[in-house]
């Protein structure tokens, strides 16, 4: 019996070695794709008899064989042949050993080149879809969450310093609207992913009268590649999911940075569903954000899937080469980190509890009306604002001095910076009002962070 590959080892006169077969194989890792491998192969075999390239009985057999084939697989009935390279080539390989010569009648006018990218891709867009539903399962918490808090006012950050009252509602929505773009990228993303490669086969089309439409459709895409070359040198759409993975993880990344910040005992803000934090060996008192912090941390591993595999498709040349080999790995790894962190999240959110009073303390400290105050003074004294803006300062200055809040700062103190100044200053003082009154659209008035939750 002969030691070289039985799929293509005709030329061959030696066999690989151990270290060959361990560099070579990507079966232990393309053996997810087995499903679609499959789905594509039963699509290939109809289209083949449709066209009579094949036998009706000829093709009937090969998609028995394929059945009992996936039947092993799910049954955990099957082995897995490292020698046989990858899962296209152990599956092919199994469907021989069960009906004969005919199954390698399957492999005709298609090449690993295409049958790899379509498989590969049917799968890229089937995540794009589970975490589509993901997305939508965490907005949803974060919907629920805002409309309970439209009224909790909280300060507004800019560098991290109190800038202006928000409403915790609003700063929800915030990430709402994050989350609501991703969606859309990955929307976009299945769309720019609609064309099935299948029947490009090697690199420059076939010479059997295959119809691609036929299998581009059986497989759920619009239409077939439009160029066979790039059809299997192509890994746009790899790189499209895990670019579109490394935004949405960046998103999840600060939401977890500001849920560890809102939760420490300097900002009590929040407190984090305890089945989500974990205790310390040794501090008995510690309750640390364990889940916040991974999913912070988890974006490094996203994003590095994304700069390694763009740096193993630049520079290659058309069409495939080995290397693309490469794509699975990362874009698995990426795969069950995003969903993992999506699920994660959207618990989170939904057992996460407000501590009202602690942001009003917060705020207050940081003199959070005083763009009002110089608003004010623009519209009720005509001052112009960077006039006002200087008024402002000075008065805050006084604040700070007498560590007092801005709307306890006495008039007659107030009117010996900018005489102007009147009784009815004090109405915009107050954090509440302050907040109420940004009721632009968009802005954080609860009128408006309501009637933007119910857009959509
Ligand atoms: N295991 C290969 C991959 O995942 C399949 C394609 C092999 N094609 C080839 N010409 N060797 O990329």
């Amino acid at each position: 019996m002969t030691k070289t590959n039985q799929m293509w080892g005709g030329r061959f006169d030696k066999a690989p070695t151990e270290l060959m077969l361990e560099i070579n194989s990507s079966l232990s890792v393309d053996k997810r794709l087995y499903r679609q491998d499959i789905t594509g192969s039963i699509a290939h075999a109809k289209m083949l008899a449709k066209q009579g390239i094949l036998s009706i009985d000829e093709s009937q057999k090969i998609i028995d064989g394929l059945k009992i084939v996936l039947n092993e697989i799910e049954g955990n009935n099957f082995e897995f042949k490292q020698e046989l390279e990858d899962i296209h080539m152990a599956i092919e390989s199994r469907l021989k050993e069960l009906i004969g010569d005919v199954g390698g009648k399957l492999h005709t006018a298609r090449s690993r080149n295409d049958q790899v990218a379509t498989d590969f891709k049917i799968f890229v867009r089937e995540e794009c879809q589970k975490d589509i539903l993901l997305l939508k399962e965490l907005r949803k918490q974060l919907k629920t969450k805002a409309k309970e808090h439209i009224k909790t006012i909280m300060p507004g950050f800019t560098h991290l310093q109190v800038a202006q009252p928000v409403s915790f509602g609003f700063y929800l929505h915030a990430y709402y609207e994050m989350f609501g773009r991703d969606i859309k990228r990955f929307e976009n993303a299945f769309d720019v992913m609609d064309e099935c490669p299948l029947g490009s086969a090697a690199l420059a089309g076939t010479t059997f009268d295959a119809d691609r439409f036929f299998t581009a459709k059986e497989l759920g895409f619009k239409q077939p590649t439009k160029n066979a070359m790039d059809s299997v040198s192509d890994r746009d759409f790899v790189l499209e999911y895990l670019s579109i993975a490394s935004i949405c993880s960046m998103h999840i990344s600060r939401l977890a940075e500001e849920l560890v910040i809102f939760s420490s005992q300097p900002f009590s803000f929040v407190k984090i569903p305890q089945e989500y934090t974990s205790g310390s060996s040794i501090m008995p008192q510690k309750c640390n954000p364990d889940a916040c912090e991974l999913l912070r941390a988890k974006s490094g591993r996203v994003f590095g899937g994304l700069i390694s595999f763009l740096t193993t498709m630049k520079g290659l040349p058309l069409a495939y080469s080995k290397d693309m080999q490469e794509d699975k790995e990362c874009l698995f790894n990426v795969c069950d980190t995003l969903s993992l962190s999506l699920k994660v999240l959207s618990e989170i959110i939904s057992g996460i509890e407000a501590c009202p009073q602690n942001m009003l303390n917060a705020l207050e400290k940081g003199f959070p009306t005083a763009t009002d105050l110089a608003d004010w003074l623009v519209k009720k004294a005509n001052i112009p604002f960077r006039d006002a803006h200087h008024i402002t300062g000075k008065i805050v200055k006084f604040a700070e001095q007498h560590n007092m809040r801005l709307m306890d700062v006495p008039l007659k103190e107030m009117q010996s910076v900018c005489p102007k100044i009147t009784q009815d200053v004090y109405n915009v003082l107050n954090v509440e009002a302050s907040m109420n009154a940004r009721n632009s659209y968009g802005g954080t008035a609860p009128e408006q962070v309501k009637a933007r939750l119910n857009e959509d």
